[in-house]
């Protein structure tokens, strides 16, 4: 019996010792010491021994048990250790890998240019005013000086919601918005971007699309401030070399009133297809306030005067980025809009 326990210990400790995974070792368990396990039967065939051998063994088998359990252990921490470790391995993150592009949000060039232009006239200390998109009738045309039946309505197409609401033709009200909200007669410099609309579309037209107005009141403004400030206004956005010229023009509004061209951009005045070979491009339009607007809105002519002038800010960002059609700018195509 001895012998047989001598034998089944040196085949148990060798087997255990060649396991290469936990689950191997965890067969050896159940084989050697389970409970139908080789010394779990050599202690069952104790019954047979005379009750002197009978202690000998059964401390034999204990002793054989306590060695196996321990090997066993051993090994299994060991190789769970190294089952880790070759996890880790595989798991590690391999840092010399090329990252994955990640794309950037962009400002719409629209908006680019929009806070170029704000940030021209915030400097010459105008302040930044609103109105409504949806717009009564009486401040989008009379109170600018078009009375119902003005021939001058049929120049601009007119979204009507009601027979009193629309959708604004473009930033004037707004003039007509702060005079009313401010004291009569108090001195107004303000800028009023914005959404306007217009029943319109082709290359160069959109039925919405954005405008810059200005309005300044005070005492004895004259025209003479309105070509500084303008001049000034695009030679800062345009460059210093920038040609301006102011050409008379009509708008119900002002009087005078001045179209503002600049020297063209792409051929600096020699002529070329965009400025159709006159050298010239115009940007906006401008004019010494009607005294019947003032009047109209609470002010007193005799008392103050003031100049104003409204711009397209898709007609800007064009000519500012050589843009050749106006869809691209609200196409929302990424690969335009990255370009910015
Ligand atoms: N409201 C005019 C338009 O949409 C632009 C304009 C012209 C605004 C002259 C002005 C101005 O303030 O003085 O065509």
């Amino acid at each position: 019996m001895e012998n047989q326990l001598q034998i089944l210990q040196a085949e148990a400790l060798q087997e255990m010792q060649q396991a290469q995974t936990v689950a191997a070792l965890n067969e050896l368990k159940v084989k050697y010491l389970g409970k139908k396990g080789s010394l779990t039967a050599v202690l069952r065939g104790m019954g047979a021994l005379s009750p002197e051998e009978r202690p000998r063994i059964g401390a034999l088998v204990n002793e054989v048990r306590a060695k196996l359990e321990a090997l066993l252990e051993e090994r299994a921490g060991a190789l769970k250790a190294a089952e880790l470790q070759e996890r880790l391995e595989k798991e590690t993150i391999d840092i010399t890998l090329a990252g994955r592009a990640s794309f950037n949000g962009h400002v719409h060039p629209l908006m680019l240019t929009l806070d170029r232009i704000k940030a021209v006239f915030m400097r010459m200390g105008f302040a930044v005013a609103e109105g409504p998109e949806v717009e009564e009738d009486s401040y989008n045309f009379e109170a600018l000086n078009l009375p119902p039946d003005h021939p001058a309505r049929d120049m601009q197409d007119t979204f009507y919601i009601t027979p009193e609401l629309l959708l604004r033709t473009h930033t004037s009200p707004v003039q007509a918005r702060v005079m009313q909200a401010s004291e009569p007669n108090s001195p107004v410099r303000i800028i009023a971007p914005g959404k306007v609309y217009r029943c319109d579309y082709d290359a160069t037209h959109s039925p919405m699309f954005h405008q810059v107005e200005g309005l300044v009141i005070d005492k004895e403004i004259n025209f003479a401030d309105l070509k500084g400030t303008l001049e000034l206004f695009i030679r800062e956005i345009f460059g210093a070399n920038t040609g301006v010229r102011f050409r008379p023009s009509f708008f119900p509004f002002t009087e005078p009133s001045a179209e503002v061209d600049i020297s063209c951009v792409i051929c600096q005045g020699k002529g070329c297809r965009v400025c159709k070979q006159t050298g010239w491009l115009e940007i906006l339009g401008s004019g010494m306030v009607h005294p019947r607007v003032l009047e109209l809105s609470g002010y007193d002519p005799n008392k103050v005067q003031g100049f104003a002038f409204g711009m397209g800010v898709e007609r800007i960002a064009m000519l500012l980025y050589r843009i050749d059609d106006l869809r691209l700018f609200y196409e929302n195509d990424v690969r335009f809009l990255r370009q910015f």
